[in-house]
């Protein structure tokens, strides 16, 4: 109800009762005692409504309305008369007492409702804290994690790259013995570049732990997918998955360390083909956002990945192959949040995954940040 419908509700009220009073006859006192009580409702209304200073109002203009009544009509009626400005006092009284009370109930109530939101504040921000501690607790961990490997790695980089050498050394050695096309040659062969194999995993362990110095300069973004197209074609071939790279609508340039940022590609889309079944496609597309953002993705129509996995494909070490090392992501992830960029991975189930990749680019003109 607004207040001006109130008002005239309680102006209906008094005009009503005092019309009540003014034409009914003074024989029949009865009628007049039951019209007197009746006042009290716009009293305690008004008092309820607009708390002491609504009440004595009405209060005051129910005495004024009465008045000439009780002066007039009751006048010859001394002991009647004397009654009925009594009663104006306790109307006047009750609109007082009644206004006092429900303006002070008023007010606590608002109180209460300030506190209640108050706290409500204080329990959202200690819920926002909260969940920010889990968050550095979780990234904390981490990077703890990453600090250890950092260590071991180094140490294992060092025991394993010097045997590795000899190894290497000693069969090319070895290989000199022997002619193109002879068995034993192919097995040397298959030794070295094995050799090699392992000592990439080993630079990869330290690259994840010990990040070298970045060389940034200025990268075309379709030109290191080129690149990485090339360099799987054969391996998509293999698999019989279609690998699709979309034209680029702009150019977009970034500023990067090329070998860095394919490496970071490579896995993604590596990862990308083991999980795609024969006959499915791995669709490479670029979009250029307005804030100055290049957006790489990469779609796959794998098997897609479930929650649970999904929580942990960034981890060091976690992998589902059998020949996984469960670094791809790992150092991927590093890699492009070196680049001030960010990696997403979404997926639904049986719909494949897609990797986004989010890197800002560099305005081709000025050559600064876009
Ligand atoms: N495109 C993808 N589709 C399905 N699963 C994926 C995809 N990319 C990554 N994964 C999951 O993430 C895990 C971790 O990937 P990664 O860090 O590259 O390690 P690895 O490839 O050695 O297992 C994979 O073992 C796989 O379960
Ligand atoms: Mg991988």
């Amino acid at each position: 109800m607004t207040t001006i419908t109130r008002i005239l509700a309680l102006s209906g009220c008094i005009i009503g009762i005092s019309l009540l009073h003014y034409l009914t006859p003074l024989h029949l006192h009865y009628l007049h005692d039951i019209f007197q009580r009746l006042y009290y409702l716009p009293i305690i209304l008004a008092a309820f409504w607009f708390g002491l200073r609504g009440g004595l109002c009405c209060s005051l203009i129910v005495s004024i309305v009465y008045a000439p009544h009780i002066l007039f009509q009751w006048g010859g009626h001394l002991t009647m008369e004397m009654e009925k400005y009594m009663e104006i006092l306790i109307y006047n009284t009750v609109g007082g007492v009644t206004g006092l009370l429900s303006q002070r109930e008023q007010e606590r109530s608002v109180q209460l409702q300030k506190t209640a939101t108050g706290l409500k504040e204080s329990y959202q921000k200690l819920q926002h804290q909260s969940e920010q501690i889990i968050v550095i607790e979780e990234q904390l961990r981490r990077t703890e994690k990453l600090s250890t490997l950092g260590e071991m790695a180094a140490v294992l980089a060092h025991e394993i790259r010097n045997p590795l050498g000899s190894i290497r050394g000693t069969a090319e050695i070895l290989k000199d013995d022997y002619q193109p096309g002879d068995p034993k040659y192919e097995f040397i062969e298959i030794q070295i570049k094995e050799t090699e194999r392992l000592n990439r995993v080993v630079q990869d362990f330290l690259h994840m732990a010990r990040p070298q110095q970045a060389e940034m300069q200025p990268c075309p973004v379709q030109k290191e997918l080129d690149t990485i197209v090339t360099l799987v074609s054969n391996e998509a071939k293999d698999r019989q998955v279609n690998l699709v790279l979309q034209p680029q609508p702009l150019p977009a340039i970034i500023n990067a360390d090329g070998e860095k940022l394919r490496q970071a590609f490579l896995n993604i889309v590596i990862n990308a083909l083991q999980a795609t079944p024969k006959g499915g496609s791995v669709t490479i597309s670029t979009t250029i956002s307005e804030n100055g953002f290049c957006e790489i993705s990469f779609h796959d129509t794998g098997a897609g990945i479930d929650a649970d996995t999904l929580g942990k494909i960034f981890e060091p070490f976690f992998t589902t192959k059998p020949e996984g090392t469960g670094l791809g992501l790992a150092i991927s992830k590093k890699i492009i949040e070196s680049h001030n960029g960010t990696l997403v991975i979404e997926s639904e189930h049986a719909c494949g995954a897609t990797v986004t990749v989010r890197l800002p680019i560099l305005d081709p003109i000025n050559g600064e940040k876009g």
